[in-house]
């Protein structure tokens, strides 16, 4: 009997072999565009800490959207800047805020594509934290669902397809989908940011959206990147309260945490590559240091590997428009 020994024999593999053994593909259709809007027309303006990436007025951001379903990406996530903060954010739940008047744009300009508005205060709010914030600094959980409820509502009527609440708020995703339930927006579809770690990677775009705490960090409300179970505890609540889908954020170092809540949940599971993984390519490729293409698809395979069925990424519309996701 000879000894039966397995060999991977990748000398002998072809490109055409390669790809048809391939275990993970990469299309234009599995990302997400990140856009950031703000009040105005004609703006196009280059935001310095998201090299590539730009502050657009919402005529901008329609065109934008044509832009990318001409490329094949599927979906865009708004982010709002709004003219003015509060202590509450009120310009998240008005109906002439930036996000509000991008979606009314996108969805007369290019129906199709799935707008996606993230849900959350800090972009409003003048102290900067994701809630509402009591006397001694720290932040009211149950005072801040109301907020976050007329908000969602307020997205949901100028056309949004889903609501994708960032804040971390226990018991928001419940709180969200009754109040679309209780206003007529059965159809409004919910993707949590059910596991979301405070991270240092968040840094370019608090510097885009203007959203750093003016004091103290998001530790009472985003994870602890010690956790991983804790992540699975926050998906399988998530799920609970009616998700339609979940997003698990940051994406590259939190890949073992991705490959886990994708085991266990049965729903459709994206990544997020946040602005600090954006930044780290684009810093190294800029010194030389790596091959941008290459190290960005890299990246993206990595998620789809580890289990994202979608990825938002900075880079959607670049590697789509490229060619560069196969
Ligand atoms: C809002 C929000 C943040 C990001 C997405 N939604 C910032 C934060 O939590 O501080 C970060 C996205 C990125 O870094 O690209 N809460």
């Amino acid at each position: 009997m000879p000894d039966i020994i397995y060999r991977p024999r990748r000398t002998r593999r072809s490109a055409a072999m390669r790809d048809l053994v391939a275990q993970t593909d990469l299309s234009p259709h599995n990302l997400v565009q990140p856009l950031f809007v703000v009040s105005g027309s004609g703006i196009e303006q280059p935001i310095a800490a998201l090299a590539g990436q730009s502050h657009l007025s919402p005529d901008r951001a329609a065109r934008k959207a044509r832009e990318l379903h001409d490329a094949g990406v599927p979906a865009l996530l708004l982010f709002g800047l709004p003219p003015e903060k509060d202590p509450v954010g009120s310009y998240a739940a008005r109906a002439d805020a930036p996000v509000q008047e991008a979606v009314r744009r996108i969805k007369d300009a290019v129906p199709e594509i799935v707008v996606i508005c993230d849900l959350c205060l800090c972009e409003y709010t003048d102290h900067g934290h994701c809630g509402v914030v009591r006397p001694d600094g720290s932040v009211d959980n149950d005072a801040t669902l109301p907020l976050l409820m007329q908000a969602a509502v307020s997205q949901a009527e100028a056309g949004a397809d889903v609501i994708a609440p960032s804040d971390m708020m226990d018991g928001r995703v419940g709180a969200v989908r009754s109040a679309l339930d209780e206003t007529g927006f059965h159809e409004t579809a919910i993707l949590s940011y059910a596991v979301k770690y405070r991270s240092a990677f968040y840094g370019p775009f608090r510097e885009a959206a203007g959203s750093a705490p003016r004091e103290g960090d998001r530790s009472t409300y985003q994870m602890d990147y010690r956790n991983a179970r804790e992540g699975l505890r926050e998906a399988a609540l998530d799920v609970a309260e009616g998700a339609d889908m979940l997003l698990v954020k940051p994406g590259m170092p939190y890949l073992d945490v991705l490959a886990a809540v994708r085991a266990k949940v049965d729903l459709p599971v994206g990544a997020y590559h946040v602005s600090g993984e954006y930044a780290m390519l684009e810093a190294a490729a800029q010194r030389g240091w790596i091959d941008r293409d290459a190290a960005v698809t890299e990246s993206l395979y990595a998620m789809r590997r580890a289990g994202a069925d979608f990825i938002a990424t900075y880079y959607a519309l670049e590697w789509a428009q490229r060619g560069l996701c196969r």
